[in-house]
């Protein structure tokens, strides 16, 4: 066995956040790494509120490859980046870090595994269809990208602060690409196709008053937030009459997936791995 092959088969990753206990990232990337048999440690690593970057500096300073990097560090990690991918720029935030020499590499990979996980793993389409997404918060910012990129016929955000929904659609409507409308949750009104919750809210078990009618026929809903219970979201979704409906574990485990492959060069198979973790 060369050198570089072991040197490749190791590796110490991590993820940031504050807090970070909960996350089920470890588990994820050991259960990829040991597809192949790779010696991969991943750990939770709760970065300090005012030295994020710190953190990241004992992190490589201890041998670290990458890290993922979850809430509130995003945008700090963005900011922390000598280099960025496209996705990551329109996102303006980074989960996905790797080191190239001294270069501070970032990418955002979230979008992808909520594309990934809607269209290939419930199989359900985006392309041609009416979109309305719930929040406008870092969570929505970091998926309009891919979920443009999939041609929706429109995509319709909204959100509680109106303000914020029409900002962020101002700054991704393309001339080309399909309208984006943003405004506010209580003068909703349409019919869509496939309704994307993002609304942090919905963590604690409470979903703000949405009007009935906003689900057409055969419509299907996805919570960006996933539970061991159908989320309250999910379950209005089911009280609609949605057709279908998936929480966020599968885009949690589709956006590790992109990560894991980006710092191991091997793409891992995430349909036992979301088993495992059900
Ligand atoms: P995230 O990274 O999860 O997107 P965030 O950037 O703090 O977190 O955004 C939280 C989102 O949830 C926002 O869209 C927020 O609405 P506002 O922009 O109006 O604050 C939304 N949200 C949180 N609590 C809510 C509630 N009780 N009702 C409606 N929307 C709520």
């Amino acid at each position: 066995m060369t050198a570089e092959k072991t040197a490749l088969e190791a590796g110490l990753y991590c993820v940031f956040g504050n807090p970070v206990s909960h996350s089920r990232s470890p588990d994820i990337h050991h259960a990829f790494a040991a597809q192949r048999g790779d010696a991969v440690q991943y750990e939770k690593r709760e970065a300090p509120l005012d030295d994020f970057a710190g953190a990241v500096q004992s992190f490589r300073e201890a041998g670290g490859l990458g890290a993922n990097v979850t809430v509130p560090f995003k945008e700090l990690a963005f900011a922390l980046c000598d280099a960025i991918t496209e996705r990551a720029d329109q996102a303006g935030a980074v989960n996905t870090l790797w080191w190239d020499g001294e270069q501070l590499h970032g990418d955002n990979t979230d979008g992808a595994g909520l594309v990934k996980d809607i269209r290939d793993n419930q199989g359900w389409n985006i392309r041609k269809k009416r979109v309305l997404i719930l929040g406008a918060g870092g969570a929505v910012r970091g998926v309009l990208g891919p979920l443009l990129a999939e041609e929706p016929t429109l995509l319709r955000i909204a959100n509680r602060t109106k303000e914020k929904a029409e900002t962020l659609a101002a700054n991704v409507m393309k001339g080309e690409g399909p309208p984006v409308l943003g405004g506010g949750l209580d003068n909703l009104m349409g019919q869509f196709d496939l309704v994307i919750n993002a609304i942090s809210a919905g963590l604690q078990g409470e979903m703000p008053a949405l009007p009935d009618g906003l689900l057409a026929d055969g419509a299907v809903a996805y919570d960006m937030i996933y539970g061991n219970e159908p989320t309250p979201f999910l379950r209005w979704a089911e009280q609609q009459g949605a057709n279908a409906t998936a929480d966020g574990l599968g885009m949690l485990v589709e956006q590790a997936a992109e990560a894991f492959e980006i710092w191991r060069g091997w793409r891992p198979d995430t349909a036992p791995v979301m088993a495992l973790l059900r």
